[in-house]
């Protein structure tokens, strides 16, 4: 637990609008501020930052929360991450006493040092002329790194025996649970500790603020598995980490290569291709596109040739168009990465492929093509059906004039001809998406498909009084005394919802506490979704004029009513339909279990 004066300082400290401003450009709009959300792809801005309330909320796709839920988000950090981060920004120190999640002795900033130890232990292994020798060989051999190399990416070797790195960081001070939480070590069944990573390659992984949080191990032969990875600890979540970008960050600011290994990353890096960054054995994620546009303007996919890598570039692809990163896409040939490129054909080769890396939208002309025999009228048609779908989803105008030309040449077919059926595609597509868009409203109208509070659909009338409570209770610190001394009668049973109940729970909870409430500690038990939520509801009352008490009683009223009904139900004609369904299901796996 982090100390709710902490808490208080950072959020006093780091002005949510100067927090959110180096990330969004914002516009003052009345008392509020506007801006393009981060967190979704927009073209009008529905990104509200509210000084008033130290609060955002965005309109179009219901993120929401306080200055630290808006770090959660935007660097993917868990929540003690993102205060961790904020008390650095304003220079607050926490108490040390800080633990993570569930795992009661393990902070993030431990794991870090530990790492830290960890790769100068791997590094001197590397380095030693008996431990390390065959480490050494297979790098400088069969890989052709240079010392300056290995040094710049702190490669590593981890020597085969099973308790020299478990032995060093004990003696360096750190716990069983530690070495264990950092995947650094595991338990035997004789409940001794011995070390995880042995004979191999070891590659630290960097982020951008250069904590080591995590490690790779490759084996020097053929054996499996070739690499051996972190599984995801306190500090490190593989979809939200790029090897090499500690490293690409001062190089990408123009373009940035994305690949699949380390050790392409390092190959380009060490071929001067210093933007070069890679996914971790994952496919990206949305995270990764987000991280990506943070640094960059485009992006070079460069992928393996085989079929995972193209599919993988594809998800690449849509991806990055999401978060409005343009793309382009290499195409290796003779090769199965750009490792294996470099070597083979050189370092002008390469930067020759990059200069005439291909747009998304050739690739994926070129992909169309390939699908079909243009040579017959036939396949001419199919592909040009294709063609025009891909067209038609294109948003500027200019380059749906561009692709046209370009696909009426390659095709063979006139551009007048495509363009009327691109015309046509495009009226289809506007149709299925506003059905699309009203279906969903008519959906979350009726609160279906309400992720965040799911039951809020089985009965609509007693979500909305629950909203109302919950807002007021937010905002007003009068209402939440009058719910927490009993003075308006209600419990967290009479909450229909389990989200309802849960934050009210929790508010009421933490009223009654020494420290009373305040909105961030939700933070620590409410996912950034969640927190939006509430947002919106403290919003939505905030919007109206009659917040008063008399507002509070009678939703409190019909809450309580509601519940009486549901138990009444229970018990009446609900209560004997349940209790006759649950009869007949005895019955039906009675004559089951009677057949076999
Ligand atoms: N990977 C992994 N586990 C495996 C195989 C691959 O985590 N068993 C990840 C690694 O991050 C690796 C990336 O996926 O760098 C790409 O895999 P692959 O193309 O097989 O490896 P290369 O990077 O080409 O490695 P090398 O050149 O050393 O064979
Ligand atoms: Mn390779």
């Amino acid at each position: 637990m982090i100390p709710k004066e902490v808490i208080e300082e950072i959020r006093y400290r780091c002005d949510i609008e100067d927090v959110i401003g180096t990330y969004v450009s914002l516009k003052r709009a009345g008392s509020n501020r506007h801006g393009l959300c981060p967190f979704h792809s927009e073209k009008s801005p529905s990104f509200t930052v509210f000084p008033a309330t130290k609060s955002f909320y965005c309109f179009g796709c219901g993120a929401g929360g306080d200055v630290i839920t808006f770090v959660q988000k935007i660097e993917n950090l868990d929540y003690v991450g993102a205060v961790e981060s904020l008390a650095t920004r304003a220079g607050i120190a926490i108490p040390n006493n800080d633990t993570l999640g569930g795992t009661p002795t393990v902070s993030r900033k431990r794991i870090y040092e530990m790492n830290l130890e960890a790769a100068k232990f791997f590094r001197s292994a590397l380095f030693d002329p008996v431990l390390g020798a065959e480490g050494m060989k297979y790098l400088v051999e069969n890989r052709r790194l240079s010392g300056a190399t290995i040094k710049r990416f702190g490669l590593g070797f981890a020597p085969n025996d099973f308790g020299m790195l478990t032995m060093h960081l004990k003696k360096c001070g750190f716990s069983e649970s530690e070495l264990i939480a950092g995947f650094l070590s595991k338990k035997s069944q004789r409940g001794t500790l011995f070390d995880l990573f042995r004979n191999r390659i070891m590659f630290p992984v960097i982020d951008t603020s250069g904590n080591i949080v995590a490690f790779g191990g490759r084996v020097m032969d053929d054996s499996k598995p070739k690499y051996l990875n972190s599984s995801d600890t306190p500090g490190f979540k593989k979809s939200r980490v790029l090897f090499g970008l500690n490293y690409a960050k001062e190089h990408c600011a123009e373009e940035l290569i994305l690949c699949e290994g380390y050790m392409d990353t390092i190959a380009m890096h060490a071929a001067g291709f210093g933007n070069a960054v890679a996914t971790l054995g994952t496919a990206i994620t949305s995270d990764h596109a987000r991280l990506i546009a943070r640094y960059t303007k485009r992006v070079i996919i460069n992928y393996d040739s085989d079929d995972a890598g193209q599919r993988a570039a594809d998800k690449a692809m849509q991806l990055l168009d999401e978060v409005g990163v343009p793309v382009r896409v290499l195409k290796l040939e003779g090769a199965k990465d750009a490792d294996e490129f470099i070597k083979k054909f050189g370092v002008d080769a390469f930067r020759n492929l990059l200069k005439g890396s291909s747009t998304a939208f050739d690739f994926k002309m070129d992909k169309i093509l390939a699908k079909y025999n243009v040579a017959t009228a036939e396949g001419k048609i199919r592909a040009a059906r294709e063609v025009t779908t891909l067209i038609a989803s294109t948003y500027s105008g200019v380059e749906r004039e561009l692709y046209l030309a370009a696909a009426s040449e390659r095709l063979g077919i006139s551009a007048e001809g495509l363009a009327n059926d691109v015309k046509r595609a495009r009226a289809k597509q506007a149709r299925e998406a506003r059905q699309k868009e009203s279906r969903e409203l008519q959906l979350s109208a009726r609160n279906f498909g309400d992720r965040v509070n799911p039951d809020a659909a089985k009965d609509p009338a007693a979500a909305a009084a629950e909203e109302v409570v919950l807002g007021l209770c937010l905002l007003y610190p009068e209402h939440r005394r009058l719910c927490a001394g009993g003075q308006v009668a209600l419990n967290a049973e009479d909450f229909f919802t389990d989200f309802g109940r849960r934050v009210f729970s929790a508010m009421m909870k933490a009223e009654k506490s020494e420290n009373g409430f305040y909105f961030s500690a939700l933070g620590e038990e409410f996912s950034p979704d969640e927190m939006g939520r509430l947002v919106r509801l403290q919003q939505d009352r905030q919007a109206l004029q009659n917040n008063g008490k008399e507002v509070l009683i009678d939703a409190a009223r019909a809450l309580r009513d509601r519940r009486r009904a549901r138990e009444a139900g229970a018990g009446g004609l609900e209560g004997a339909l349940a209790a006759r369904r649950a009869m007949m299901n005895k019955k039906n796996d009675e004559t089951e279990k009677g057949r076999t």
